[in-house]
């Protein structure tokens, strides 16, 4: 027999991709987690009245809000889902920290550390649970990856190495601001794909192998000026089109990262591969339900590179999907940290990575911007 739930009253902010893979897993959780809230669609938020109403209506949220501050004095919200451009997250975040509310904010927590690091200290002193979404975390494939680092199985750490790779931006003609495109607008992303991309590659990098020390960077913009879609004038853009850096790791390893948006031929490229003394894994966000796997002690004459269809029973999270042989996508990732999120929650528990530990990931970011400038090493604060 099931639980008996909890109504947890949520309150989105946005309405663009993110709320849209946010609103899907806040219906979805308790169809296939026996979590201890019954999550309700309360309330969704973004400027333009009519079109926020057509996504209320299309997700089934009840009411709608066209400024956030309203959302969040709302006495009949719960919890904050915050999926706006970056500029964002520290106001939202700070208020809705003071009105007491929950609050789920994408990632990169903020632009930058100082950011981040006012929305650590609002959610702390206000003592309200906090989560960032980086959901590649809970794809099944990742999360098995870390547990197998966890049980020791690759031994000593000797390389990371991961790539996010897109070709999206290579047109001239396409303008900076506005929906989607304020990722190239550095005022209202930050950064470009070290904020925006890299910073995945980072979180999932520290989750399974630990802090990463100091870091060489090197970035560039190839499109110096775009149209501003916002102004209509051409301005000069700010963020990093492309962005390599090396890494050392607290535990000695050595890490090579990447990110483009220059890449031709790559939708979504995101890939690692860490290699370790007994063993090696590598994953791919394309065939991201699949994690290969080498074990040097397996007999030599059968000896190779195992490719492991994730989706058992006994694989992190697949207990609550199909059976065996049927895979899952990229949308169950936000399914499963919303899973996540209430279990801990229910025990007055924030679900990782918390605001303080995604903090982690933009000061490394951070780090890497500063290198690049500076062409030095940076060693991260
Ligand atoms: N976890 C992931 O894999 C992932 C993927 C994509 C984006 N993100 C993050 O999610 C956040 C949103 O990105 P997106 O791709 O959904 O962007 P988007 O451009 O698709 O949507 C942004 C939404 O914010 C709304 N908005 C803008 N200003 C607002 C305001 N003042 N008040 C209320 N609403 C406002 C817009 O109307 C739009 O609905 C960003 O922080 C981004 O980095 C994370």
């Amino acid at each position: 027999m099931s639980t008996p739930k909890k109504n947890l009253n949520i309150g989105m902010v946005g309405y663009g991709f993110m709320g849209r893979a946010h609103s899907n897993a806040w219906r979805k959780v308790t169809n296939f987690f026996d979590v201890p809230y019954q999550p309700v669609l309360k309330a969704a938020c973004a400027r333009d009245a009519v079109k926020v109403q057509a996504f209320a209506d299309q997700w089934g949220y009840a009411s709608v809000e066209t400024d956030w501050r309203k959302l969040v004095a709302r006495r009949d919200i719960d919890a904050i889902d915050i999926c706006v451009p970056n500029d964002l997250h520290l106001e939202i975040a700070v208020a809705a920290a003071k009105a007491g509310k929950m609050i789920l904010c994408e990632k990169p927590i903020a632009r930058n550390t100082a950011e981040g690091l006012k929305m650590c200290k609002a959610v702390e002193k206000a003592g309200v649970l906090n989560t960032v979404w980086y959901n590649y975390r809970r794809v099944p494939a990742v999360t098995l990856a870390k547990n197998l680092v966890a049980e020791g199985r690759l031994g000593k750490i000797f390389h990371y190495r991961a790539n996010f790779l897109q070709d999206w931006t290579i047109s001239p003609d396409l303008p900076q601001g506005g929906t989607g495109l304020w990722r190239l607008d550095v005022k209202a992303a930050g950064s470009g794909v070290t904020g925006d991309l890299l910073a995945h590659c980072i979180d999932t990098a520290i989750w399974i192998n630990g802090p990463i020390k100091s870091v060489s960077a090197m970035t560039e913009t190839f499109i110096k000026q775009r149209k501003h879609t916002l102004t209509g004038k051409v301005e000069k853009v700010g963020i990093d089109d492309a962005c390599a850096f090396l890494a050392r790791f607290e535990n000695g390893a050595l890490a090579i990262f990447e990110s483009t948006r220059y890449a031709r031929g790559h939708k979504a490229e995101y890939t690692f591969e860490i290699n370790g003394e007994n063993a090696s894994i590598a994953w791919n966000l394309h065939d991201l339900h699949r994690l290969q796997y080498f074990n040097h002690a397996d007999e030599s004459i059968v000896r190779g590179w195992r490719n492991i269809h994730v989706s058992d029973g006994d694989q992190p999270y697949m207990k609550a999907w199909w059976v065996p042989g049927l895979q899952i996508g990229y949308e169950h990732s936000f399914v499963h940290q919303v899973a996540d999120f209430l279990e801990a929650a229910a025990q007055g528990k924030s679900a990782s990575p918390t605001f303080r530990e995604a903090l982690e990931t933009t000061k490394v970011c951070d780090a890497v911007l500063a290198s690049a400038a500076s062409g030095r090493w940076v060693t991260v604060a």
